[in-house]
């Protein structure tokens, strides 16, 4: 029986260097967002002795973590802030990788509850139409024109 052959970083060696378009058939990312990660400083490669550009293997897991965080939603930013501690010289432990997806979980969390708080509002102003800078919650989260007094305020 045979199995397709999946690009994975398993059939490499560890001493393996790739090229940015090795790393983008493999990852499944473009050649110019891999210049792009590289400067934001998520991954970086290394001179060969030949004076190439390459990136060493576990640089596919960086960019998978990358990938994960796009599909979240999380601004690369983050990601960044995120990554930097980690050595680049070798692939992020299953510790590192925890401490990262419980932080974009806590992330999600807090969009989820959000998205429940603006929903609940939203449905509030259904069937409303009144718009009201002091009545309609979306309008007015804080109340923030009821603590500038009575009286009419100036739009932003
Ligand atoms: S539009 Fe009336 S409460 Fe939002």
């Amino acid at each position: 029986m045979s199995t397709a052959h999946v690009h994975d970083d398993t059939d490499l060696d560890p001493d393996d260097l790739l090229s940015v378009g090795e790393v983008s058939r493999r990852t499944g990312v473009a050649v110019s967002a891999l210049h792009y990660y590289e400067s934001l400083g998520l991954i970086a490669a290394q001179r060969t002795s030949t004076n190439q550009r390459r990136f060493p293997r576990h640089m596919i897991r960086r960019v998978s973590l990358v990938v994960i965080a796009k599909r979240l939603g999380i601004p690369l930013t983050t990601v960044s802030d995120l990554l930097a501690p980690l050595p680049m010289d070798r692939m992020p432990t299953r510790r590192e990788w925890q401490r990262i997806s419980r932080a974009w979980k806590t992330t999600l969390e807090e969009r989820r509850r959000t998205i429940e708080s603006l929903e609940a509002e939203l449905v509030g102003c259904i069937g409303c139409g009144c718009l009201s800078m002091k009545a309609c919650r979306l309008l007015n989260p804080e109340d923030q024109l009821g603590e500038q007094g009575p009286g009419a305020h100036r739009v932003e």
